[in-house]
């Protein structure tokens, strides 16, 4: 598995393509569920723990899952998110927490963290797809300098 990060540009903004569908196939929407919460539970004790919200663990663990609604919906399944939050418009959701290049190098690093247990399980050509994507679609909720 290939974790590289690509620099953050301002004035370029590289082309996104979305997981791979076989990627859903492969490790089942439970699969995505467990992913996020690891996601979140490494943010609940990351250095950008700040920014999120939710007071407590428990609210960090329901967080989890309204983004895994929206992983499970762009990995090409039901449209969970649509339904149950509306249209993505993750830029603007994004717009009233302040985040930095650097803040989007410790979401990544929690990423990595969350996807590692899935290395030998999942393939990967569709692990790597998943990593593209939210490699390059992290940098559009960059909305803050410093
Ligand atoms: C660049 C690093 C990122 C940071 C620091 C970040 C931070 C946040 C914060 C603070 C929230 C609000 C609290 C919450 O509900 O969890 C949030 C929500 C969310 N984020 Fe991110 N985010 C990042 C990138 C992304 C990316 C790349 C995606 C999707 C590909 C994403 C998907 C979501 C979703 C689906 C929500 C829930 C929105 C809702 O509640 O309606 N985030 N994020």
């Amino acid at each position: 598995m290939n974790y590289s990060i690509t620099a953050h540009n301002a004035n370029f903004i590289p082309p996104v393509q979305k997981p791979n569908p076989a990627f859903l196939k492969e490790i089942g929407e439970q699969g995505i569920r467990d992913l996020l919460r690891r996601l979140y539970i490494c943010l609940d004790t990351s250095p950008i723990r700040s920014i999120f919200p939710p007071e407590d663990t428990q609210g960090m663990m329901e967080a989890s899952q309204i983004s895994a609604d929206f992983f499970i919906q762009i990995c090409g399944g039901p449209d969970y998110f649509n339904q149950n939050r509306g249209m993505p418009q993750m830029r603007g959701r994004h717009a009233p927490f302040a985040i930095t290049a650097e803040a989007r190098l410790h979401w990544l690093t929690c990423f990595e963290e969350a996807l590692k247990p899935l290395e030998g399980n999942i393939s990967e050509d569709n692990l790597q797809s998943f990593w593209n994507y939210i490699n390059i679609f992290s940098i559009m909720m960059i909305n803050t300098q410093g």
